[in-house]
């Protein structure tokens, strides 16, 4: 049987990743402009880049994870919704409880399995009745 080596990659987080010389030096020449109004060529290569990429009629560029995922919930919620979640997902234990307080979409956290997957008869038991005493419910999976 032939043996198989393999490289180590640290998947914990891209925020252990510093640049690199090719990254800081792209970024040192990268065209710069106001992207408040759609006036900066790199965000908007990068948009297009990635709404080509998705197939999708647009992209938008966010920041920071954070951002993105908070932008994700309001996307798919309305203030009085909840979000079934992971209960060791990011949204859920380490932003903040960016959600409810700026969302209004308080989460109802779930049991998360070690490789981030939800079990279906546990989001089906989450699932609020079409009921004004519960929140209605939405499944996020940032
Ligand atoms: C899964 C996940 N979501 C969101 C974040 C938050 O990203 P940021 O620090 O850019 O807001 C992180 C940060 O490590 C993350 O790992």
């Amino acid at each position: 049987m032939q043996q198989r080596e393999y490289a180590l990659i640290d998947l914990r987080s891209d925020t252990l990743t510093t640049p690199s010389p090719a990254m800081r030096e792209a970024m040192l020449h990268a065209a710069v402009g106001d992207d408040v109004y759609a006036e900066d060529p790199t965000v908007i290569a990068l948009q297009e880049y990635a709404a080509a990429l998705l197939e999708k009629e647009a992209a938008l560029y966010a920041p920071s994870g954070t951002q993105s995922n908070l932008l994700a919930l309001f996307a798919h919620c309305d203030r009085g919704d909840e979000y079934i979640v992971g209960d060791s997902a990011h949204t859920f234990r380490y932003e903040g409880g960016g959600a409810a307080i700026l969302g209004s979409i308080p989460p109802q956290p779930i049991p998360m399995a070690m490789d981030g997957t939800l079990g279906l008869d546990t989001i089906e038991a989450a699932i609020n009745p079409d009921d004004f005493h519960f929140a209605r419910s939405r499944l996020i999976c940032p």
